[in-house]
């Protein structure tokens, strides 16, 4: 290839690189990105955010220690109560399979009483759990509990979620009743 033939190409894949910047940018300014919460994302977006989530946990989630007393029951009560009052309206409870908030959010919060969860082997999901318990996630309806809650109480929800797939109706009321204040006073 000669110099001139390689610098026409170089032009024209400036030209086109430009074109494109601008046809997004275009599209962007313009406001036609459908941005309601009831269109899902074309593909490519989808792609996109699905992959920058997951690296982006994987990454942050890698040095986390997990507790080993995981199985205590005393975790099991905890967290089963904390997720009762501030998870079960998004991420349901045994028995029930969708709430306003399946429906209507974008990403759907999951179904955290269904077994299937494939990130990884027992530790590496009960880090990613935690993780994003802890800091949520930008742009869903995951918030971050950390700011108001302590690493071990969200220890406690990530403990109560391995047994939440388990768990009957029944089993899960009693589990996540919160223990009523004592009405005797010494
Ligand atoms: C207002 C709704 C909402 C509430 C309340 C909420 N979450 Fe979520 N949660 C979400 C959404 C939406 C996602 C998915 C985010 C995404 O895909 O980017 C999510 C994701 C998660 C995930 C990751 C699931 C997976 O396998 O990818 C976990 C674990 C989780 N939430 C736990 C909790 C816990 C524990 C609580 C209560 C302390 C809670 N969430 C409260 C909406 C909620």
């Amino acid at each position: 290839m000669t110099i001139r033939k390689a610098l026409s190409c170089l032009r024209c894949l400036a030209a086109t690189a430009a074109v494109v910047l601008l046809a997004g940018a275009a599209y962007v300014y313009l406001g036609l990105y459908p941005i309601g919460a009831d269109v899902p994302h074309n593909a490519a977006t989808y792609w996109l955010l699905e992959t920058v989530r997951e690296r982006a946990v994987a990454r942050a989630a890698r040095d986390i220690s997990v507790p080993g007393d995981l199985e205590a029951s005393a975790r099991l009560l905890s967290g089963g109560a904390d997720y009762n009052d501030m998870c079960a309206g998004c991420h349901l409870r045994p028995g029930e399979d969708q709430s306003d908030f399946t429906l209507g959010l974008y990403p759907s919060p999951p179904d955290l009483t269904d077994a299937h969860d494939t990130h990884g082997d027992p530790a590496s999901r009960d880090r990613r759990r935690f993780w994003i318990i802890k800091h949520g996630i930008k742009a869903s309806g995951m918030p971050a509990w950390g700011p108001g809650h302590d690493d071990e109480r969200i220890w406690s929800m990530v403990a109560f979620l391995d047994r939440l797939p388990e768990l009957t109706p029944q089993q899960y009321q009693i589990i996540t009743a919160r223990k009523a204040p004592s009405i005797h006073s010494d």
